[in-house]
């Protein structure tokens, strides 16, 4: 989705937009921007198509741009092409031609989300006289500021709360009045926006990498407020236009968590990086060793005596997350014995029967801003549901508005497809499902502390994974022409394949499709011709030989086959062309070091076929929009 970002201080701000733009390519965009104003000169605006590099390259990497005050922008197109006109900043004046150069107009401004009336409100603004040049509704927004600048005189804290309580929508918004020099207004909903800050300068980004090489100190915006910012300074408003006090928040990761650190993409570091995030998140909520070992989920909020009261459990999120639902969803029903249902959050948000009484919806999140799952959280609290979210991004809005609140400690995570966060999604669900189990007095106190040491083995077992990956880079570079793959499973295997199948799709561009093993023969078995690789998870032992039939039923219509299983399982090679094997855990767990060489396949047979690993096509790392 877009990114945003903006500064005021005693720099060049140019230089400085471009690096926080860089910090967020990974969002994903297909135009660039930036707005630079020399004291009380009209803003100068350069806008380019494609990578931000062409944008670099057009401003002499932003030496090129005068001023010490500006914003940025990546857009990821919505309304309206990938243009030089409807990329941002957008304008408040008339423009000609793509809007580039010195620009003359009473406001600027970048945007990111969605006006969702902006048709209507365009409509009014041509009936005041405003004429558009672009396809945006962020243009509309522009305008808008402007109608109510200069219709009412009012100040620009005035002028942008008379605009947002008239827009439907999300927006991270922040603007440039031609008459406030040195100064940046914004104002956020439901779109990501952090503010930074230090002596001399004010920064603000739609996320922290953006700005951690200059500051640590983060304010989170929170919804319908505004911020007038500059050098040094951030002042926040509330829709009443009073003045309202924020904390200070010291990021704690170091910039290099969010650099390559010598890897060749992010998603590979990232995939590196597994063992010891696992840890860190385990670590957060395990305390004790021996017998006094236990999980403590205070810091959470939830208490023994919610977890008995709880008689169903909903689980809704997106993609990625969603595959940790299914997963959690077998885990939990087992060993906890309680009733979970798992809902793809962009359906459940809108779902009309209602949700049981005394449950617990779980909403998981890397982002902690997709706009669907934020939605569903939001729906839940309306109906009176008790809420927990499982996110990685610290100040979020999921992590804010929920209930409960269990931080996954995966670090920032920048590649678009989801490595480090899926797992310590999973290690979470996998906490909660045990010390739910021990609260409801399902499991006894021997079964709880085998059960914790199982998952505080699991770092280990993912790096006794990882250094099998040559295996799996020589497999990649003999599929890389691969027109179909399926993946197949049962249980917690078939949880495992959707998201194996989703790492395949997303960043290597091969069709792929993960199925329930039983499922196959029920139609979709057509579609298995010669050399069709079939990808059976083999992991659980109950279900171990009724996969195996369906995988040999693949195998005499002429499917190569590849079995994923645990060691031990050696004779899985009498039915299978090619095997993978992770080390033993318990089989509730296994789907962590299982994920391993399913996010290497899909890594290696992305970069085999040349492909922009991090940052796939169509594809935005935070979907704030619906
Ligand atoms: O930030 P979120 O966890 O809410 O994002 C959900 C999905 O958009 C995300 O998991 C997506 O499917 C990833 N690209 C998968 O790699």
């Amino acid at each position: 989705m877009c990114g945003i970002v903006g500064y005021v201080g005693t720099q060049q701000a140019g230089p400085v937009l471009l690096e926080g733009l860089e910090k967020l390519e990974y969002r994903g965009y297909d135009s660039a921007g930036i707005a630079v104003r020399n004291g009380s000169e009209d803003a100068e605006v350069v806008k380019t198509i494609g990578r931000l590099q062409n944008l670099v390259e057009r401003t002499d990497g932003g030496k090129a741009v005068a001023g010490t005050c500006g914003i940025g922008h990546t857009r990821w197109a919505t309304h309206g092409a990938p243009s030089k006109t409807n990329a941002h900043p957008h304008v408040s004046g008339n423009c000609t031609g793509s809007g580039s150069g010195r620009v003359e107009s009473l406001v600027v401004g970048v945007h990111n989300g969605i006006i969702e009336n902006y048709q209507e409100l365009k409509a009014k603004l041509e009936r005041h006289g405003y004429a558009f040049y672009s396809q945006t509704d962020t243009e509309v927004l522009i305008k808008l500021v402007d109608y109510y600048y200069r219709k009412y005189k009012v100040g620009p804290i005035d002028a942008l709360a008379k605009t947002i309580v008239r827009v439907r929508g999300s927006y991270a918004l922040a603007v440039m009045f031609k008459d406030i020099p040195d100064k940046i207004f914004v104002a956020r909903k439901d779109s990501p926006m952090i503010i930074g800050k230090n002596d001399h300068e004010t920064f603000l980004a739609s996320d922290v990498p953006a700005i951690l090489n200059h500051t640590r100190q983060v304010y989170y915006i929170g919804n319908l407020e505004m911020a007038e910012l500059s050098a040094g300074k951030a002042v926040f408003y509330n829709l009443d236009g009073d003045v309202i006090e924020k904390e200070v928040t010291n990021i704690e990761w170091d910039a290099e968590a969010a650099e390559k650190g010598g890897y060749e993409h992010f998603m590979i570091k990232e995939i590196h990086e597994q063992p010891k995030v696992s840890e860190d998140t385990l670590h957060k909520y395990v305390f004790g060793e021996g017998k006094n070992v236990k999980i403590d989920l205070s810091e959470v909020g939830l208490t023994e005596e919610k977890m008995k009261a709880y008689s169903q459990i909903y689980i809704a999120a997106c993609g990625s997350a969603w595959h940790v639902g299914m997963e959690a969803q077998y885990v939990i029903e087992e060993l906890v014995g309680i009733p979970v249902r798992v809902e793809l959050a962009s359906e459940f948000r809108y779902r009309k029967s209602g949700i049981l009484p005394n449950s617990l919806v779980i909403i998981i999140s890397q982002s902690g801003e997709t706009a669907d799952s934020l939605a569903a959280l939001r729906m839940a609290k309306e109906k009176g549901t008790e809420t927990l979210a499982i996110v990685n991004v610290v100040g979020s809005s999921i992590a804010r508005e929920a209930d409960y609140c269990m931080y996954t400690l995966a670090g920032p995570e920048i590649s678009v497809a989801t490595t480090k966060a899926y797992t310590c999604q999973l290690i979470c669900s996998f906490l909660l499902a045990v010390a739910f189990a021990k609260a409801r007095g399902r499991i006894d106190e021997e079964q709880y502390r085998y059960y914790i040491g199982e998952l505080l083995s699991l770092p280990g077992k993912i790096e006794a994974t990882l250094s099998d990956k040559e295996r799996i880079q020589w497999f990649a570079a003999k599929y890389a022409n691969a027109r179909d793959i399926f993946f197949i499973g049962r249980g917690i295997d078939y949880a495992i394949c959707l998201e194996g199948s989703l790492k395949m799709k997303e960043i290597s561009y091969i069709h792929s499709e993960a199925y329930a093993a039983g499922e196959l023969k029920h139609g979709t078995i057509s579609l298995i011709e010669d050399g069709t690789l079939v990808i059976g998870a083999l992991t659980q032992s109950d279900l171990y030989e009724k996969t195996i039939s369906n995988m040999m039923e693949c195998k005499s219509r002429g499917a190569y086959l590849m079995g994923l299983t645990s060691y031990g399982k050696y004779d899985v090679e009498d039915n299978v062309n090619f095997a993978v094997y992770v080390p033993r855990v318990d089989e509730h767990f296994i789907g962590v070091p299982a994920i391993v060489p399913l996010q290497l396949l899909g890594y290696y047979l992305s970069v085999s076929n040349g492909l922009d690993v991090d940052k796939p096509r169509n594809l935005a790392k935070s979907v704030t929009v619906e």
